[in-house]
């Protein structure tokens, strides 16, 4: 996409969301910082679905926080339809937020159980001056409701009666009470049956074309992404490894995260199944308050080269391979090479991690003992993909 691209609606530019780590009653000192998001660009075009997918941890959903300036970002630029968001404050800031909108991955959780459902929806359209109360509101609520697939009966009831597949309908619905241009749609269907997850997913295709929307849909998936998205960007740690439309990055991945990733994702075809390199990512997923130098991926990578690897930090770049077009970018330093087969992939030798630098913070800046993406009840190393 050129930088000069009327259609970008979003622009993501260098953004970084660094947590500080704090310890210490007293003093409250910062030791160090988690790097949730480490230099992340990206543009979203008008009409299109963008979808982001990455590890448990890599920073997927503070980087659609960060977009909406729920979590400001610590550094870089998120440009809205010609706007810095970040340079919005108070009343300017919140009627912007009337443009961007954000669907949450566990619609039970994100919806006020107290709450009525024309209550839940009436809120935004009031705080955004779209009606005065629930009585002149109700004719749209009762287009929205058809238009998420509801009878109009559930006005009245509350987010418990409804089952899961319902109340994401119900917060796809509140995300558009407010005539959005752009939704930032975070796991929309990862809490979800896998019976209702195609359900919902073109449910959301459906609106985007009436709607006119724009998407940046996250997902751990790769199956959930793939038939939404017309671009997709994997994150690793913090940062993009690669992008490219839906359709290149499935035939022609570039970046050894990528192939490792795709090469996991099951296809139904017998005979591709059976001629696929598979690749087996060996080490832990390193944390993201000591990422590891040079390029990120580096200690699972096993393609990893004696040099520039552990020491220079690849950028997101158009690779020069006869027949990509420009809009397939690598973070690799040898991608080149390694599509043309000149560079063979190695064992990885395990690295092993210090479990302190595990550490991570919570909300209120309380250490937490478990490594990110941890479900403590389990042990389980996160879900990855
Ligand atoms: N408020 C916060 N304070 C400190 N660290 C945070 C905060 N929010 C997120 N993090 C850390 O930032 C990193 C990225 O988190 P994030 O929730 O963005 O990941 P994610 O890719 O959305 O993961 P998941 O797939 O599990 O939802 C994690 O290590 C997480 O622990
Ligand atoms: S830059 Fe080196 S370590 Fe990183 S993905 Fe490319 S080959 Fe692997
Ligand atoms: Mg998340």
């Amino acid at each position: 996409m050129s930088e000069h691209d009327d259609d970008v609606l979003l622009s993501v530019e260098g953004v970084k969301v660094h947590f500080p780590i704090k310890r210490g009653v007293i003093f409250d000192k910062t030791i160090g910082y988690v790097y949730a998001v480490d230099g992340v660009d990206l543009k979203v075009r008008r009409g299109e679905t963008y979808g982001l997918v990455g590890e448990s941890g890599c920073g997927k959903s503070t980087l659609g926080r960060a977009i909406l300036n729920l979590e400001p970002p610590t550094e870089g630029h998120v440009i809205f339809d010609g706007v810095d968001i970040a340079s919005l404050k108070g009343e300017e800031l919140r009627r912007k937020r009337q443009d961007l909108q954000m669907v949450f991955q566990d619609p039970l959780s994100s919806l006020d159980p107290r709450q009525s459902v024309e209550s839940l929806l009436v809120e935004g359209m009031k705080a955004h001056g779209l009606a005065k109360d629930a009585k002149e509101a109700r004719p749209r609520l009762r287009e929205l409701l058809s238009a998420v697939g509801l009878p109009a009966q559930a006005l009245n009831k509350y987010p418990h009666e409804f089952s899961g597949g319902q109340r994401q309908r119900i917060g796809i619905a509140r995300a558009l009470s407010v005539n959005p241009k752009f939704i930032v749609a975070d796991e929309p269907v990862s809490a979800l049956d896998v019976s209702v997850q195609a359900q919902v997913i073109n449910l959301l295709g459906d609106l985007q074309e009436e709607f006119g929307l724009t998407y940046l849909v996250v997902a751990h998936d790769l199956a959930v992404v793939r038939h939404i998205s017309d671009r997709i960007g994997v994150m690793y740690l913090g940062a993009l490894a690669e992008e490219a439309s839906a359709a290149d990055l499935y035939r022609a991945p570039l970046h050894p995260y990528t192939k490792a990733l795709l090469s996991a994702v099951p296809i139904p075809d017998p005979d591709v199944e059976d001629s696929r390199e598979q690749i087996l990512l060996t080490g832990d997923l390193p944390s993201p308050s000591n990422p590891p130098t040079g390029c990120r991926f580096h200690t699972r990578c096993p393609w990893k080269q004696d040099t520039r690897c552990d020491t220079e930090r690849p950028q997101l770049r158009v690779v020069e391979i006869d027949g990509f077009p420009a809009d397939h970018r690598v973070a690799c330093h040898w991608a080149e090479q390694i599509y043309h087969g000149e560079i063979q992939p190695h064992e990885v030798d395990p690295i092993a991690i210090d479990p302190s630098s595990f550490d991570v913070v919570d909300d209120h800046g309380t250490m937490l003992a478990e490594p990110p993406g941890v479900d403590p009840a389990s042990g389980d190393p996160g879900r990855g993909l």
